[in-house]
C-alpha cells in the first residue's frame, strides 16, 4: 500500500501515521522528521533546511526531492509507505511523479486530514515528542504520565521550535497557499479521500480504515 498523508500543521498526520505503519507493516516517510535528524546531526543540509524550518517556511524544492529520491532507493520501501509531509508543492508532486514511474510504482491513496485553524494552533502549542522513540504527546489531550518524560523510554520530551503560536500561524498560511492546491493534482486520479480529523484519535483512525477498504 502507497499512501500520501495531506493535511495541515497539527491534522494528527504523524500520530495516525504511526498507527497504520503498526497494522499494515509499511514504512513511514516523514520529510520533516528526515530533516529534523539531519538538524540534530549537524549535517550541511540540516543546516541549510534551519531557518526555513524555524519560521514555518518551506524548504527549497530541490533540497527536499534530493533527499526523498534517496529515500526511495531503500529496498524497505518496495513493500509499501506512507508519505507524511511530502509532497507539499507542485513541483515535489510532480517530481514525486517522476519517481513513481522511475520505480514503476503507483499510489494508492491520497488521504487528507480535515482539522479547523483554531483546534490546530491549539494542538501544536502543546506538543511534546520523545527525544528518542518520537512518540507524541500533548499536555492537554495526551499528556505523559511523568511531566516532561517519556512514559515509554524514560526520556526527556522536546517542544519542536516551530511550534510556537506566531510560527504555527505561518505554517497554517503557507499550508493554504502552497500545499492544499495539490488535492486539485491527486484528484482526478480518483485518489483522495477526505477524513474528519476531528475528535479522539481513535475514531478518526476507524474513519482512515474506512477510507482505506
Ligand atoms: P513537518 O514535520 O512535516 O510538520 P507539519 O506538516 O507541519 O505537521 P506536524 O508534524 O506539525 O503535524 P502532524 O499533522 O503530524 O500532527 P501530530 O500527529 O504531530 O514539517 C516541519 C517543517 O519541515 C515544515 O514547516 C518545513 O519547514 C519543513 N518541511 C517538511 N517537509 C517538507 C517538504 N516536503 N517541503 C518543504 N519543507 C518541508 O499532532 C499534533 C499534536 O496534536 C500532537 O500533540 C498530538 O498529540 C495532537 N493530536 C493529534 N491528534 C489529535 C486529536 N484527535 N485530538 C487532540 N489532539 C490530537
Amino acid at each position: 500500500m502507497r499512501i500520501i498523508f495531506l493535511g495541515p500543521p497539527g491534522a494528527g498526520k504523524g500520530t495516525q501515521a504511526k498507527l497504520i505503519v503498526k497494522d499494515f507493516h509499511i514504512l513511514q516517510l516523514s520529510t520533516g522528521d528526515l530533516l529534523r535528524a539531519h538538524r540534530t546531526q549537524g549535517t550541511d543540509l540540516g543546516l541549510k533546511a534551519m531557518s526555513y524550518m524555524d519560521g514555518g517556511n518551506l524548504v527549497p524544492d530541490e533540497v527536499i526531492l534530493g533527499m526523498v529520491a534517496e529515500e526511495f532507493q531503500k529496498p524497505e520501501l518496495q513493500a509499501g509507505y506512507i508519505l507524511d509531509g511530502f509532497p507539499r508543492t507542485c513541483p515535489q508532486a510532480e517530481g514525486l511523479d517522476k519517481l513513481l514511474v522511475e520505480q514503476g510504482q503507483n499510489l494508492d491513496h491520497v488521504l487528507v486530514l480535515e482539522v479547523p485553524d483554531s483546534e490546530l494552533v491549539r494542538r501544536l502549542t502543546a506538543r511534546r515528542s520523545c527525544s528518542k522513540c518520537g512518540h507524541i504527546y500533548n499536555l492537554v489531550f495526551n499528556p505523559p504520565k511523568v511531566d516532561g518524560f517519556c512514559d515509554h523510554d524514560d526520556s526527556p520530551l522536546i517542544h519542536r521550535s516551530d511550534d510556537t503560536e506566531a510560527t504555527v500561524i505561518n505554517r497554517l498560511k503557507v499550508y493554504k497557499d502552497q500545499t492544499r492546491p495539490l488535492i486539485e493534482h491527486y484528484k482526478p486520479m480518483g485518489l483522495v479521500r477526505s477524513i474528519d480529523g476531528t475528535g479522539e484519535v481513535k475514531d478518526i483512525y476507524q474513519r482512515i480504515l474506512i477510507a482505506l477498504k
